[in-house]
C-alpha cells in the first residue's frame, strides 16, 4: 500500500471512503432497522396530561438520577419486575413476574427519549402500575415519609401552601404511571402464570390503568 502513504490525493480517497465505509455500517443498518420505528403491540401515544407530565420530568432534571432502560440481564430484569408480595397482593398469586428488558418499540413516541446515563435512584422504565397515585404523590413532595433514607430530593414546589398537588405533580404522576406499559407486562406476565398453573383466566383480563385527574 505504498501507494496511498505516498500519493496524498490517494490517501484522501482512501480516508474519505473507510469513513464512508464505517458511517455505513455503523449507522445507515442500524437506522434501517424497521423495529426501531414499529410501535410495540400495547404501544399509544402520550395523552395530553402525560405529556405536560413528561415536560415536568424533563425540567426537573429527574433523568439526572433515573434511567428508563431495563437491560437484559437476570439482576434487572427480576429488580424491576413483580415481587411475590406485589403479585400476590395485587393479583392472588405468589410468584415473581420479571421486567421484559426494554424494547426499541415502546419509545417510538418518545421525543427525545429520557433513557439517561445515571442510576442514582432506580430504573423507572417499569415503574408505572407499581405504586398507585397517592405514593406518588407522597414520595414526590416528600421521599423520606415512603422510602425512609432516600436522598431524592423534595419537590415541594409542585405542591401548593397546604401540601396539595399541583396540576404539574398531578400530570408529573400520570407520566411515571405510564412509563412501561407500553407492554402489558404485569398482565400477560400473570396470565402466563395463571395458564401454566392450570388456573381458568377470566375472558378479558382486567387491566390495572390509573388515570391520575381525568
Ligand atoms: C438526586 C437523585 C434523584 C433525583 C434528581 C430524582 N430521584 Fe427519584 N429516586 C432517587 C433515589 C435514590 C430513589 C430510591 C429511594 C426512594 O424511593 O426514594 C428514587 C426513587 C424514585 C421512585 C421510586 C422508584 C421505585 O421503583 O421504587 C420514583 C417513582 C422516582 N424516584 C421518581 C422521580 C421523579 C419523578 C423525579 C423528578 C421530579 C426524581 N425521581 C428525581 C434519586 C433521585
Amino acid at each position: 500500500m505504498k501507494i496511498v502513504e505516498t500519493k496524498v490525493v490517494v490517501l484522501v480517497i482512501f480516508v474519505v471512503l473507510l469513513a464512508l465505509l464505517g458511517t455505513y455500517f455503523t449507522m445507515i443498518v442500524p437506522l434501517m432497522d424497521e423495529s426501531l420505528y414499529t410501535p410495540t403491540k400495547d404501544a399509544r401515544p402520550y395523552t395530553k396530561l402525560e405529556l405536560k407530565g413528561k415536560q415536568v420530568y424533563q425540567r426537573e432534571g429527574c433523568w439526572y438520577c433515573h434511567t428508563q432502560q431495563v437491560r437484559n440481564l437476570l439482576v434487572e430484569t427480576k429488580r424491576y419486575g413483580m415481587g411475590e408480595e406485589e403479585t400476590f397482593k395485587r393479583f392472588g398469586i405468589r410468584a415473581l413476574v420479571q421486567a421484559p428488558p426494554s424494547q426499541p418499540g415502546e419509545y417510538v413516541y418518545d421525543k427525545p427519549h429520557l433513557l439517561g446515563t445515571r442510576r442514582t435512584g432506580p430504573d423507572l422504565a417499569r415503574v408505572g402500575g407499581k405504586y398507585d397515585n397517592s405514593w406518588h404523590i407522597n414520595h414526590l413532595r416528600d421521599p423520606r415519609s415512603t422510602s425512609p433514607g432516600s436522598i431524592m430530593p423534595a419537590y415541594t414546589w409542585l405542591f401548593d401552601k397546604n401540601g396539595r398537588p399541583t396540576e404539574e405533580a398531578i400530570a408529573l404522576v400520570a407520566y411515571l404511571q405510564k412509563l412501561g406499559t407500553n407492554i402489558k407486562w404485569r398482565e400477560e406476565g400473570v396470565a402466563l402464570i395463571k395458564k401454566m398453573q392450570g388456573v381458568p383466566s377470566p375472558e378479558e383480563t382486567t387491566t390495572q390503568t390509573q388515570e391520575v385527574g381525568e
